[in-house]
C-alpha cells in the first residue's frame, strides 16, 4: 500500500488538519528518494483544543465501568491483531527497522491490550480496618484526569500502546503527541481504537513537533500527568516544567546497557546475546547492549564468537526477506551514530568489525560495528549511541565488570553471562539497574512486568504491569459510618 496520503490529528472523534495546514513529507530511510505519506504539522492552538475534547470526555469515561473500559480495549486488541500486517509495514517504512520487529512490536501491542483489558475486571482499590467502631475504611484507585503521552519512533506501536491502554483503562482521556518521525503509524493505531468503539474525545491525536507542542501538553492547566519516553535532554525538561506546573510525571529515558561476561558462561550463548542485544532494531532501542565486560581469561575466545556472530548480520530494506539488519531511523540518526564510530576511532578503540557505511539505493545504512579493548573514559563507553555499536573491554575479574558496569549515569537495564548461581545473585542485588537479565540480552518487556530503569534512565513509577496503576490512578481514602442514629 504505497499510496501518498496524507494523515491527519484525531481531536474528539474526528479527523481535523491542523490549524496550520502545513504538512510533514515522510521519506523511507531504506530508501529516501520513496515517499510514504504526509502527515499535518499540529500548533499549539491544535494541542489545546485537544486537551479541551479530552477535558470534555473525561466525566463520560469515568462513569463507564473500567469492565466496559477493558471491552473496548479487547476489541482494539483483535483490530490491531487483523491490521498487524499493514501497521507494521508502514512502520517499517517509516522508520526502516525489519518487518518481522514491527509485526511483533503490533502483536506485542495486542497482548499488552489483553492484559490491560483483564484489568479492567481485578481489584480498584482495598477494604482497610477503621479504628472507629463501625466505619469502614476504604482506599480506592480513581483516574488521575486528562493524561499527555509522548512517545518515541522507535517503537511507534508497543509503547503508545502500553502508555495509552493503561491510561484508559483506569478511567483517564489521552491526548497522544508520537514522535514526528512515526506519524502516520501512530494515526493507524489511532484507527484501531476509533474502530473498537472507543468514545469522542477520549483518544486524541496530535501530529507535528514536539519542539512545539511538548511544552503545552505538558503544562496544560487541564493536563494532570505527562507520560514520557525518549531523551535525557527533554525528559529532564518534562520533568522541569512539569514539577512547576504541580503535574505528576512518569519518563523513561536512556541506557548505557552492560553485559557483564564470565569466564564460567556458555561463551556461544553469551555471543550470540550481546551480538542480538547490540544490533535488534539496529540498536535503536533504549535496552540495547552498548558495553562488555569480558573476563581476560576467555576475551580473545568471545571476541572471536562475537565476530563470527557479527558476520551473519545480512543489511537491507527490513521489508525484504531474510534481512536481519535495517538501516537506521533517519538521516539524522546517520549522522550521529556515525559521529560516534568516529569517536570511537579517534579516541584509540580497536575496531574489531564494521564501522563503516552502505550504500544501498541512497538508504541510511551502518554496518554492525564492534570496537575491542575499549577504556572507561571512552565517548562511546559513556554516551547513549542508540546505533548499531558494541564496546568490548576487558576485566580482571568479576568485581571490576559489576563497579564498571555500575559506573554509568544510566541504570536502565544490565545482564550478567555466567553459571555461578552466586555470582548471579550478587549481580542480581548490587547492579544498579531496573531491570537485570541472567544469562539474557538487555532487551525485551513483557506486559505483566514493570519496565523502567533507575538513576538517570527513569523518574516517576514504572511502566507496564500492576506499577502502571501507580501512575494512572491516585488513591481516594474513604471512611463509611452508617450508624448515625
Ligand atoms: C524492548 O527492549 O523490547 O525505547 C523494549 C526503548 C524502550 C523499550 C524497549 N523504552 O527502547
Amino acid at each position: 500500500m504505497n499510496v501518498v496520503a496524507n494523515y491527519l490529528n484525531f481531536i474528539g472523534g474526528e479527523w481535523v488538519s491542523a490549524s496550520s495546514g502545513e504538512t510533514h513529507e515522510h521519506f523511507n530511510p531504506a530508501k529516501p528518494s520513496e515517499s510514504i505519506g504526509f502527515t499535518t504539522v499540529s500548533t499549539v492552538g491544535d494541542v489545546e483544543k485537544a486537551v479541551e475534547a479530552a477535558k470534555s470526555a473525561a466525566a463520560g469515561w469515568k462513569a463507564m465501568s473500567s469492565v466496559n473500559r477493558g471491552e473496548i480495549l479487547r476489541k482494539a486488541a483483535d483490530i490491531l491483531e487483523e491490521r498487524a500486517d499493514d501497521i507494521a509495514k508502514t512502520a517499517t517504512q517509516e522508520m526502516g527497522k525489519r518487518f518481522i520487529e514491527t509485526k511483533g512490536e503490533a502483536l506485542r501491542g495486542a497482548s499488552i491490550l489483553r492484559y490491560y483489558a483483564q484489568e479492567g475486571m481485578r481489584k480498584k482499590g482495598e477494604v482497610l480496618p477503621s479504628a472507629a467502631n463501625g466505619t469502614t475504611l476504604l482506599a480506592v484507585r480513581v483516574p488521575v484526569g486528562v493524561v499527555a503521552a509522548i512517545t518515541p519512533w522507535n517503537f511507534p506501536i508497543a509503547i503508545p500502546i502500553w502508555k495509552i491502554a493503561p491510561a484508559l483503562v483506569f478511567g483517564n482521556p489521552v491526548v497522544w503527541k508520537p514522535g514526528q518521525e512515526t506519524g502516520i503509524t501512530a494515526a493507524k493505531v489511532t484507527k484501531v481504537f476509533e474502530d473498537a468503539g472507543l468514545p469522542a474525545g477520549v483518544l486524541n491525536l496530535v501530529l507535528g513537533r514536539g519542539s512545539v507542542v511538548g511544552d503545552v501538553l505538558t503544562t496544560h492547566k487541564d493536563v494532570a500527568a505527562v507520560t514520557f519516553t525518549g531523551s535525557n535532554a527533554v525528559g529532564q525538561n518534562i520533568a522541569k516544567l512539569a514539577t512547576e506546573h504541580g503535574k505528576k510525571f512518569q519518563l523513561e529515558l536512556g541506557g548505557k546497557n552492560p553485559a557483564v561476561v564470565l569466564e564460567d558462561a556458555n561463551l556461544d550463548l553469551a555471543a550470540r546475546l550481546v551480538v542480538e542485544g547490540a544490533m535488534k532494531q539496529t540498536g535503536q532501542r533504549c535496552t540495547a547492549t552498548s558495553r562488555a565486560y569480558v573476563e581476560a581469561s576467555i576475551y580473545d575466545e568471545f571476541v572471536e564468537k562475537v565476530i563470527e556472530n557479527a558476520k551473519q548480520i545480512t543489511i537491507g530494506d527490513g521489508l525484504q526477506d531474510g534481512i536481519t539488519m535495517g538501516p537506521v531511523a533517519s538521516k539524522k540518526q546517520f549522522d550521529t551514530v556515525t559521529g560516534y564510530i568516529q569517536k570511537g576511532k579517534d579516541e584509540g578503540a580497536e575496531l574489531l568489525y564494521g564501522g563503516s557505511t552502505l550504500d544501498i539505493d541512497g538508504g541510511y545504512y551502518i554496518e554492525p560495528t564492534i570496537f575491542g579493548n575499549a577504556t572507561h573514559e571512552m565517548t562511546i563507553v559513556n554516551e547513549e549511541i542508540f546505533g548499531p555499536v558494541v564496546a568490548l573491554m576487558k576485566v580482571a575479574d568479576y568485581n571490576e565488570a559489576l563497579e564498571k558496569a555500575n559506573n554509568t549515569i544510566y541504570g536502565l537495564s544490565a545482564a550478567v553471562f555466567t553459571d555461578s548461581l552466586e555470582k548471579a545473585f550478587h549481580f542480581m542485588e548490587n547492579s544498579e539497574v531496573g531491570m537485570v537479565q541472567i544469562n539474557g540480552e538487555t532487551g525485551g518487556a513483557e506486559p505483566q512486568a514493570p519496565f523502567g530503569g533507575t538513576k538517570a534512565s527513569g523518574q516517576g513509577p514504572k511502566e507496564q504491569g500492576q506499577s502502571a496503576a501507580e501512575f494512572f490512578t491516585t488513591n481516594k481514602t474513604v471512611t463509611i459510618n452508617p450508624f448515625t442514629k
